[in-house]
């Protein structure tokens, strides 16, 4: 019988989707079905009729946002269920797939493979940073469906074959990078990046923002105002039709900016090297 595959994404600007849309081509090339669903759109109790659960997320400082994370702390109920995850990151995905495969085996189900891709980066201070520009590209998509195909045969290997020896063990790395990550919990992201302000004379009261806010932290009083805990995602900021979201990066971008700088120090000897070679 055909195996059933579902795969459940988050996605703003269309990166983790569109390598979510590749997985499946992979998957549905071997003659088996996948359905696709954004998490905002998952009806959690239908996911029991699937085989195999793909998890795909954006990494945001580090990390899976708060809405993966308290996505997979629901799936208890999928014990035993087999799974895989998939990521996209501008540059650095830390230890991403480690923790959302982390969390899933903590709720019994397997992990069969994880997959990390590169995507744009259009988080605003970061923009001028070209480490991801066009990506994911057509190499990387072409890899994105090889990975579904790998899930089906690593499937087939668990669940018809009892290989449990072929589960990867998504080890967590303990660079300093990795442990400056550590450091960067939300609540540090919370305090130490540019608040989100309103500004009533512009703003419509279009609701725009409170709809695609992923921790569902604004609410429409009539005003958009903060209800709970806020990302610092600024998808807001980007989509409200009259920049009436507004953001002070003053201070955010010069730091970046001495970043920068540091970074094209570190990599002019390479280019010199790469233009010699040439
Ligand atoms: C708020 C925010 C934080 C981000 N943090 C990171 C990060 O820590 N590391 C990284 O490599 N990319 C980071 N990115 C880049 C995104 O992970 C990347 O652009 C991703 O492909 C976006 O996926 P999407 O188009 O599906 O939303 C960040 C982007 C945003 C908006
Ligand atoms: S999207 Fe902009 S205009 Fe619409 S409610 Fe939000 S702030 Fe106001
Ligand atoms: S930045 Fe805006 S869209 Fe993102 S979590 Fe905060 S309020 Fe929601």
């Amino acid at each position: 019988m055909a195996l059933k595959s579902v795969i459940v994404y988050f996605s703003q600007t269309g990166n983790t989707e569109k390598v979510a849309r590749a997985i499946a081509t992979g998957i549905k090339s071997t003659n088996n079905s996948c359905t696709l669903t954004t998490l905002k759109e998952v009806i959690l109790k239908k996911l029991r009729d699937y085989d195999l659960i793909g998890i795909g997320t954006p990494v945001f400082y580090f990390q899976e946002p708060c809405n993966v994370r308290n996505f997979i702390a629901r799936l208890s109920f999928l014990k035993d269920k087999l799974s895989f995850v998939f990521c996209t990151h501008g540059g650095q995905d830390a230890n991403t797939l480690a923790r959302m495969a982390k969390g899933l085996k903590e709720r019994g189900l397997l992990v069969l493979g994880g997959l990390s891709t590169r995507g744009y980066d259009s988080f605003q201070p970061y923009v001028e940073f070209d480490y991801s520009k066009g990506h994911p590209d057509e190499k990387d998509l072409k890899e994105a469906e090889e990975f579904g195909q790998k899930m089906v045969k690593n499937y087939g290997l668990v669940k018809e074959k009892n290989q449990l020896d072929i589960l990867p063990e998504f080890k967590f790395r303990f660079s300093l990078l990795h442990l400056a990550s550590l450091w960067l919990t939300e609540k540090r992201v919370n305090r130490h990046l540019p608040k989100i302000e309103v500004d009533r004379e512009n703003c419509t009261k279009c609701g725009k923002c409170a709809e695609i806010c992923p921790s569902e932290a604004i609410e429409l009083n009539p005003y958009p105002v903060r209800k709970g805990d806020c990302i610092r995602c600024y998808y807001c900021e980007k989509v409200c039709p009259q920049g009436a979201i507004v953001v002070n990066w003053g201070p955010t971008k010069r730091l970046l900016g001495y970043f920068r700088i540091c970074d094209r120090a570190i990599k002019a000897p390479f280019k010199i090297f790469r233009a010699k070679g040439d």
